[in-house]
């Protein structure tokens, strides 16, 4: 269900810690493992607006929220604003709790078309921009991107945050690396604080949080609403648990147990085989097991196993004689 722009400022007055939209990876059964692990707020993959505005079924499935998907907020990029704006409208019928607008993807075949972080050639641009799909929008409007092009370019992102509040974008979230970074080099969160220092609307801090103390001190050290975890949620979704204990309690709580991670493999095979059938479900989960099985005794072997199994049943198989070894 769509926020209010009251109700998306109370759920980031929170402290929420969100799933990363991230392409092929923050899909529903992804969002669906995370909210069950503790993520407060998620983000769908990118949606190209081209691709969602002239029907494309792979744009259109992405727009498909569940009714127990929520709030979950959709995320379109593009580089033309006023079929922005137009797919913006059409995400909105979807139900999404906001809109976000991707003007931070690096990947040259996106940035170097002006789409993504290509947007921050002309930060002018971008703040017209989301003007226009500000305006043309009843449900509230974010803006993801970075703290600039890099490495020669100043960093805009300060004078940016203060106009993109200007046009009434309701939140931005910053990935503290610049697109020249990619994801490679450390995040830098003094950004997020210097932006965060200007505007009144939430401030999202984005970049190399990979555990709960990182949770804990990027939104200390920066004083922005609310952390967004990528990267790490891939292998260790426990992290959106592990970040909302410490902040509500102080308190760091135990790890996931062996039982747990085997439980959350088993878990993730089963609900992607059902939404993409055999083998590609198979095979999709594949990127997450190896870090789900981190630590884990004769871990190698058993994800080596893992890797030459395409059908549902034999991973299975291979996770639960695992398990009954372990409990021997
Ligand atoms: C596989 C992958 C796909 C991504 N896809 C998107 C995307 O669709 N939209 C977006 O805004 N950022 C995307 N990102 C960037 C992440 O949202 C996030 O900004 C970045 O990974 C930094 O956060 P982290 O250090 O916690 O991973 C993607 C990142 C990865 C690793």
């Amino acid at each position: 269900m769509p926020f209010t722009l009251q109700q998306l400022h109370a759920a980031l007055a929170q402290r929420p810690v969100i799933l990363a939209p991230m392409e092929d990876v923050s899909d529903a059964v992804f969002r669906r493992l995370c909210r069950d692990h503790g993520a407060d707020l998620c983000v769908t993959e990118f949606v190209n607006v081209e691709g969602l505005l002239r029907g494309c079924q792979k744009a259109r499935k992405k727009l498909t929220l569940q009714a127990d998907d929520t709030p979950t907020a959709i995320q379109i990029y593009g580089s033309d604003p006023a079929r922005l704006a137009e797919a913006a409208q059409v995400a909105e019928a979807a139900q999404p709790a906001w809109i976000d607008i991707n003007c931070g993807c690096w990947v040259p075949k996106i940035a170097g078309r002006g789409a993504g972080a290509g947007w921050l050639r002309n930060p002018e641009a971008m703040v017209a921009m989301a003007k226009l799909v500000v305006d043309q929008c009843s449900i509230p409007i974010t803006v993801k991107t970075r703290i600039g092009l890099g490495p020669e370019s100043h960093m805009p992102i300060v004078d940016l945050a203060r106009r993109l509040e200007d046009v009434g974008v309701a939140a931005l979230t910053i990935h503290c690396r610049t697109a020249a970074m990619g994801h490679s080099g450390a995040a830098d969160w003094t950004w997020a604080a210097r932006a965060r220092e200007v505007v009144s609307i939430p401030v999202i801090v984005n970049g190399d949080i990979r555990s709960a103390e990182n949770a804990d001190r990027a939104l200390r050290e920066t004083g922005c609403a609310a952390v967004m975890v990528g990267r790490m949620a891939i292998d260790h979704p426990w992290v959106f648990r592990e970040a909302r204990a410490l902040l509500d309690t102080g308190v760091e709580i135990a790890p996931p147990t062996p039982e747990e991670r085997i439980a959350l493999c088993q878990t993730h095979l089963i609900a992607n085989v059902a939404a993409r059938g055999e083998p590609h479900g198979v095979r999709v989960t594949r990127r997450h097991l190896s870090g789900y099985l981190t630590g884990l005794r004769h871990a190698a072997a058993l994800r080596k196993k893992l890797l030459f199994c395409d059908s549902l049943a034999g991973c299975l198989d291979i996770l639960s004689g695992y398990g009954q070894e372990m409990a021997a």
